[in-house]
């Protein structure tokens, strides 16, 4: 079995969908454990995150997808604090190789949300990982790339309940990233 792990940060529960979605997706195929790993603000002491544990099954797994909602044209600052922390994997090599990928959510439909995702990309990049792309293609109001996103998967959400944004179109980006993410897992440790 290979594992791929979801880690992500959710203020309001919006991203929290998003995050689901890239589960089902990385379930849906055969020979792959997922985890749903959140990040908790409870983890930041003045500024510092620290959680072995969860820490402990990302260097476990083989794929790490990075998700945060859009806060600033950035990621999440709880996320900011996470990656940061991730600095001693950079400082380790320990996450050289494995997959990375983002999702992102935002309350517009653009928000400058890809710079998140590009946040995402860059941090995956010191670390030595291998970053896979949303291969979907753009075009179609109800499709899986609504958004015309290839770096990530992008939802969007602003006040609505989170059980009704990101709508479905967004959480089957987020189910084909999912998808996308396991299936290159196999193949890359083939
Ligand atoms: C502090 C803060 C900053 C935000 N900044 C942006 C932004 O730069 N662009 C945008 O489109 N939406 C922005 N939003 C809206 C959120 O991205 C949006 O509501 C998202 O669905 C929240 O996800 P969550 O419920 O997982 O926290 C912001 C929201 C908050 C609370």
């Amino acid at each position: 079995m290979k594992t791929v792990s979801i880690v992500y940060f959710s203020g309001g529960g919006h991203t929290t969908k998003m995050a689901e979605a890239v589960v089902a997706g990385a379930r849906s195929v055969v020979g792959i454990n997922v985890n749903l790993l959140a990040i908790s603000g409870d983890d930041i002491t003045k500024g510092r995150y620290v959680n072995d544990a969860l820490f402990a099954q990302l260097d476990a797994s083989d794929a790490i997808i990075l998700g945060s909602p859009t806060y600033m044209g950035d990621v999440a600052g709880q996320m900011k604090c996470f990656l940061d922390a991730g600095g001693s994997r950079w400082y380790s090599r320990g996450w050289v190789d494995k997959l990375a990928a983002g999702f992102t959510v935002s309350g517009g439909p653009s928000g400058d949300k890809l710079h998140t995702l590009q946040t995402f990309f860059i941090f995956a990049m010191q670390c030595g990982m291998v970053w896979v792309s949303h291969n979907e293609m753009p075009g179609d109001p109800n499709g899986k790339n609504r958004l015309s996103s290839y770096s990530g998967a992008m939802g969007q959400a602003g006040q609505e309940a989170p059980d009704v944004a990101p709508n479905a179109a967004d959480k089957s980006a987020g189910v084909a990233l999912g998808a996308r993410v396991a299936a290159a897992v196999l193949r890359w440790n083939r």
